[in-house]
């Protein structure tokens, strides 16, 4: 069961656009948003999977193609928002990418400034512009919610390449400026850093690094069992494994009420890994 199931409707008549909802942690997140009484706008640039998702939700979600680099794409997107549904209360920049992770270009030596733009572009320019036109219309209306996806990368380095570790902790930087300029308005801009979900961007990563082949090719559920299974192997906290729901979750309780005034914080979703990393264990 998960936990935003326990109060019902915590989103009951609020209106939110959700960046790379057609997949992974942010499709997590629209059908919890739903759930909880939402209209979501789902943002992807996987019209198929996005399309599908958002039919099956009808009519309280819709899919919008929307590329975050494009400033005329999130411009569009967060229009339509406001003209399907009349408003705009929570957007979640979510859309992200890991670039690549081959072992051989892990290097700062092998810096691949064009690989650095790439990962730059979709992470942080399409985090601020979702930041920005966000505000356009949350301003006037003198109310609002911002959350972005950093990750645990933007907390501590060695856990991505160093174009994701940079953009991740750009993003951490971002809500706190947003955080800053926005509360005055009633704004409030947070951000999620979760740990290792088994979602296509950590597949493919893997692959990339180890089986390059099989990049981008369907993701089966035994591969999905095995990341997580590392994954846990890894963790500071044992028992739970990180799922996406535990990430669609931090972000329900970000856009709802019970966080009220709860602004430009990084809300780490790791069981503890980044507080405590070669710690000495003295038991
Ligand atoms: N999976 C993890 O372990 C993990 C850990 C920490 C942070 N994150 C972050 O979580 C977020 C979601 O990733 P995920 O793990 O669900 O991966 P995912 O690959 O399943 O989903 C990412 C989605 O973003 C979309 N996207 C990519 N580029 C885009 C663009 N230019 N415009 C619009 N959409 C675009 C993809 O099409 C996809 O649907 C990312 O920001 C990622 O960096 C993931």
């Amino acid at each position: 069961m998960d936990s935003g199931s326990l109060v019902p409707k915590r989103l009951e008549g609020q209106v939110a656009i959700i960046t790379g909802g057609a997949r992974g942690i942010g499709e997590a997140t629209v059908r919890l948003f739903v759930k909880h009484g939402a209209k979501v706008v789902i943002a992807d640039i996987e019209d198929a999977h996005g399309t599908a998702l958002a039919a099956s939700l009808s009519p309280s979600a819709t899919y919008v193609h929307c590329d975050v680099r494009q400033e005329e794409d999130v411009r569009r997107l967060v229009d339509t928002a406001v003209s399907t549904f009349g408003r705009l209360d929570i957007m979640f920049n979510n859309a992200g990418v890991l670039g690549s992770q081959s072992r051989d270009g892990m290097s700062i030596m092998e810096f691949n400034p064009e690989e650095f733009d790439r990962t730059m572009s979709v992470n942080v320019k399409g985090t601020a512009l979702g930041m920005k036109h966000a505000a356009r219309v949350m301003v006037p209306a003198r109310r609002g919610c911002i959350i972005s996806t950093s990750s645990v990368a933007g907390v501590m380095g060695g856990m991505g390449p160093h174009a994701y570790t940079a953009s991740k902790h750009a993003i951490v930087g971002l809500t706190k400026n947003a955080s800053f300029e926005l509360g005055k308005y009633g704004i409030r801009v947070n951000c999620i850093s979760p740990f290792g979900v088994a979602t296509s961007l950590l597949i493919n990563g893997w692959r990339e690094e180890y089986d390059a082949e099989s990049k981008g090719a369907p993701i089966s559920k035994e591969e999905a069992e095995k990341m997580e299974e590392a994954v846990r192997d890894m963790a500071n906290l044992k028992g739970p494994t990180l799922k996406a729901i535990d990430i669609a979750d931090a972000a329900l309780y970000l856009a709802s009420d019970e966080s009220r005034y709860v602004s430009g914080h990084n809300l780490v979703v790791d069981g503890g890994y980044t507080a405590s990393k070669n710690a000495w264990d003295f038991n």
